[in-house]
């Protein structure tokens, strides 16, 4: 079956056939289980992570194998996270399967700063305490989950990580919040999650007190998420975390970019490098949100994979970092010909001793056309033009990841995917060889020859997890346009425009 399945694809993308493969393997390791006690005719039992959930068979709507690797990050994300703001209370998680490892410093009290403060481990060993998985937490997170479907990932939250308070799994269909009951009481979780029937929005917006506030947001909804972000914004906690899933991926890669203005604020483009766009537009959209409420974000965690965009981030309140944002945004001007982009800060903050002057930034970066094939450039953004991890955050998660390499049946891509993340350059967007040899027609480099060219000549270069074959680079365009003339002319005179690049570099 699976053979005949890659044979029909065998004609398309490896993307494709790749996505495929993946699926197959998903679908084969989920344990589809026969009739249990309490399970009603003609529902299934899925089990994911360490939770089983009844699903009515009829409606596959509820389950989405494809995401178990973003609830699995999730669930990874929500511990590192957990681990950190419950150390600063003198509590240690203890998390199942973990080996033991030198603990790490942690700046808690972060807004974007860099800066250490005292870990709470200088509390004597006796005053600090244990906390377990499934327990509840009375200074642990309080999480949301504001479009919850069956309660899966809820329950899974409840049974993988430690250090929570409690969970609410909240959704607007009866039938799914009936199921989440029942899914709460299959696994046994009723000490830490709780059904909820509401629209997301409502109950976010009768959550903004501060001492009602969550701790955690996680919103991962069929399509768009953008009719949710105001109000997330203003009811997670000084400090706390939102988790949003997109999965309009066509509309934030350029296909409808007046709908894409229209839902976050900025202009989509169909550009190459669409995905990374994508998660900048989300972040812009999040950033701008949380601005009318004289809030922030921070990005822990943004990752593009399969079908979808997923960002961690924290949101922060703070006046003078507000003004900050509008020079954290940038324009891109894409040239519709050669794809060569330049960015254009929306702002501009200069600081003057302790004081920062903020005004508009300048431009345009280009002139009508390309200086490179005269072809006109289409206007994108504004999008988020800053880091798009805390790297330092991604490592936690990392590190705990090797430690615990059970943890989660995507435990390996979970690895894979962070470890290119803490390779990446915080510099927006790519080029991909394949498109910048396409445009000269030529053969396409080598990612080793061409980066060696890069860095020979002085500028950093990284891969991208959001696309294969991208380059990002520090490099400005005439650069990268040199090295691909060199690559077209013998290998000879390529070898001597390294070198030639090189001595200017330094000269
Ligand atoms: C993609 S599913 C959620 C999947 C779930 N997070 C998981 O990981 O298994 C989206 C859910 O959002 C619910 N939903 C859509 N709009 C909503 C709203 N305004 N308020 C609450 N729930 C909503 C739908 O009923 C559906 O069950
Ligand atoms: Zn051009």
């Amino acid at each position: 079956m699976r053979a005949a399945i890659f044979q029909l694809f065998a004609s398309h993308s490896p993307a494709l056939c790749s996505g495929i493969r993946q699926l197959t393997r998903i679908s084969c390791r989920f344990r589809m289980e026969g009739p249990a006690a309490s399970q009603q005719s003609g529902e299934t039992i899925i089990t994911e992570g360490k939770a089983s959930v009844l699903y009515p068979s009829a409606n596959q709507v509820f389950y989405n194998p494809v995401q178990e690797f973003n609830r699995d990050l999730t669930c990874a994300v929500l511990t590192e996270f957990a681990r950190m703001q419950l150390a600063e209370k003198g509590i240690d998680i203890v998390v199942p399967g973990e080996r033991e490892s030198k603990k790490v410093v942690v700046n808690l009290s972060d807004n974007g700063d860099d800066g250490d403060v005292p870990f709470p481990e200088n509390a004597a060993p006796s005053s600090r305490r244990t906390v377990t998985v499934g327990e509840s937490c009375p200074e642990g997170l309080r999480v949301l989950e504001g479009l919850a479907a069956s309660g899966l990932r809820s329950i899974r939250f409840a049974k993988e990580v430690p250090g929570l308070q409690s969970v609410i799994a909240n959704d607007f269909s009866s039938s799914a919040v009936e199921l989440i009951k029942r899914n709460i009481k299959y696994n046994d979780v009723e000490n830490l999650v709780t059904a909820s029937y509401s629209d997301a929005r409502l109950l976010m917006y009768n959550r903004m007190a501060k001492q009602d506030r969550f701790d955690v947001i996680d919103l991962d909804p069929y399509g768009s998420p953008a009719m949710f972000l105001d109000a997330a914004v203003q009811s997670v906690c000084d400090g706390g975390l939102l988790c949003v899933t997109c999965t309009d991926m066509a509309v934030l890669a350029g296909n409808n970019g007046e709908t894409c203005y229209a839902k976050y604020g900025a202009m989509s483009l169909k550009s190459r490098f669409c995905h990374e766009m994508a998660l900048r537009i989300l972040l812009h959209a999040l950033d701008l949100r949380s601005n009318c409420y004289q809030r922030y974000i921070v990005p822990l965690i943004s990752i593009s994979a399969d079908f979808y965009i997923r960002v961690f981030v924290r949101v922060f309140t703070g006046q003078a970092k507000v003004k900050m944002s509008a020079s954290k945004q940038t324009l891109v001007y894409n040239c519709v010909g050669c794809g060569t982009f330049h960015l254009q800060r929306m702002g501009r903050a200069i600081a003057h001793g302790n004081n920062v002057k903020h005004s508009a930034g300048c431009g345009p970066p280009v002139g009508m056309n390309c200086e490179f094939c005269r072809q006109r450039h289409q206007v994108g953004g504004p999008i988020w033009a800053e880091a798009l991890h805390d790297k330092e955050f991604v490592q936690r998660v990392l590190s705990a990841s090797e430690r615990n390499p059970k943890r989660f049946g995507t435990s390996e891509r979970i690895e894979g995917m962070l470890s290119v993340v803490t390779e990446e350059l915080d510099i927006p967007l790519y080029y991909t060889l394949d498109n910048l040899s396409s445009t000269i027609r030529c053969s396409t480099p080598g990612l080793l020859p061409f980066r060696s060219a890069l860095l020979h000549a002085g500028y950093k270069v990284s891969l991208s997890h959001a696309c294969q074959n991208a380059i990002k680079t520090d490099a400005p365009p005439s650069v990268i346009w040199d090295i691909m003339r060199c690559w077209v002319s013998p290998h000879f005179f390529f070898y001597v425009c390294i070198c030639e690049s090189f001595k200017l570099a330094i000269h």
